[in-house]
């Protein structure tokens, strides 16, 4: 495994499904591998963000990366907009992609909805710019959760048909890393949703930034069956939401679900609730103590992001380079 590279929109609160399916996965990868993590502002954009919001969002993603245990100095942390090459390189992966690879990409007809029409050209054209994010920077492992597969497939595809249009061996085809128990955590109201930032109701998600008494809340009111608790995984298909708070619990205590449901299979929800609910405060209470002390100085997490985008400038300048070289624009 050479590169890693991953990304996040700095648009609100992050939650759990970010930190499960993603987050603490990067943290654990950055002992090992040199990793590229980014605030991607300009997928941020695809839909509307008010200029404040976007500003304090980034800061506050930062933060939240921060105190989750990413170590500036071991890895490069930055926002998009500032290195030019992401822009660049997705406009020529926009001629590289064919309409009918974007028609297919099962997020934009969610998030489009009813107002395709009326949804902004870039959140079609959004694969593009995220196969240019860990292309530019030639990354070779990209840890995500299960919702982003379809797009690192795409993203492998435009990798592929760069290198056979060219006729050229140069970039690296993209492995996802899909990792550990939690990796699409679901809606605590509906278990056929994924746990999702845009969800209009508090009480489907548990954000990094909830309170001991907010997350004990959430998860009580968190939907059930009226069925004692399900022994087997295999269980899960026809009981989503039960499914989903024992994934919870395997991914919180870092085991699995198999011994999830040999500890509390046949029992009832209430008492593993109040568990799962003492689990979570665990895991989050210190990381939301050292976000707190880190909102509170932004100049250090703008000073993080500084260094960031200088470091990912330099390793993206060599590559983009080479692509105008490739693509036949003149470099006078
Ligand atoms: P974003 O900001 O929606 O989510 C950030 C990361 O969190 C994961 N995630 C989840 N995992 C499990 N369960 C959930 N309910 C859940 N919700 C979110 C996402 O899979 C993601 O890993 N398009 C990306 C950002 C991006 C990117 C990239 C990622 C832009 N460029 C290049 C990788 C490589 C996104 O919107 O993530």
């Amino acid at each position: 495994m050479s590169r890693i590279f991953s990304g996040v929109q700095p648009t609100g609160n992050l939650h759990l499904g970010n930190y499960l399916g993603a987050i603490r996965n990067w943290v654990r990868l950055q002992e090992e591998y040199e990793c590229l993590f980014c605030l991607v502002d300009l997928h941020a954009i695809t839909v509307w963000q008010a200029p404040d919001e976007l500003r304090r969002n980034t800061r506050e993603v930062t933060a939240g990366l921060l105190a989750a245990g990413l170590d500036p100095k071991r890895t490069v942390i930055f926002n998009q907009s500032q290195v030019s090459g992401h822009a660049q390189l997705a406009w020529i992966f926009n001629c590289v992609t064919r309409l009918g690879w974007l028609n297919r990409m099962t997020q934009f007809k969610e998030k489009a909805g009813k107002q395709r029409e009326n949804a902004s050209s870039g959140l079609y054209v959004y694969p593009n710019l995220m196969a240019a994010d860990i292309l530019l920077y030639k990354a070779t492992h990209v840890p995500v959760g299960e919702d982003q597969k379809q797009h690192l497939e795409l993203s492998r595809d435009i990798a592929q048909k760069f290198n056979s249009d060219f006729g050229v061996d140069f970039f690296p085809l993209i492995e996802p890393l899909i990792m550990g128990e939690a990796t699409r955590v679901m809606s605590l109201r509906d278990g056929s949703q994924k746990m999702s930032k845009s969800d209009a109701s508090e009480y489907s998600r548990i954000n990094m930034t909830d309170d001991a008494d907010a997350i004990a809340l959430k998860i009580r009111r968190a939907r059930t069956d009226p069925h004692p608790m399900p022994e087997a995984p295999d269980e899960f298909a026809e009981r989503p939401e039960a499914g989903n708070l024992m994934g919870l619990f395997a991914g919180l205590s870092d085991t699995s679900v198999e011994d999830v449901c040999k500890r509390y299979g046949g029992e009832q929800f209430s008492t593993f609730k109040q568990q799962l609910a003492d689990l979570a405060v665990s895991v989050l209470g210190p990381i939301q103590d050292e976000m707190r002390r880190l909102t509170a100085e932004p100049d250090h997490v703008d000073a993080v992001l500084r260094d960031g985008v200088e470091r990912a400038r330099a390793l993206a300048a060599p590559v983009l380079d080479a692509v105008f070289e490739i693509v036949g624009f003149l470099r006078p």
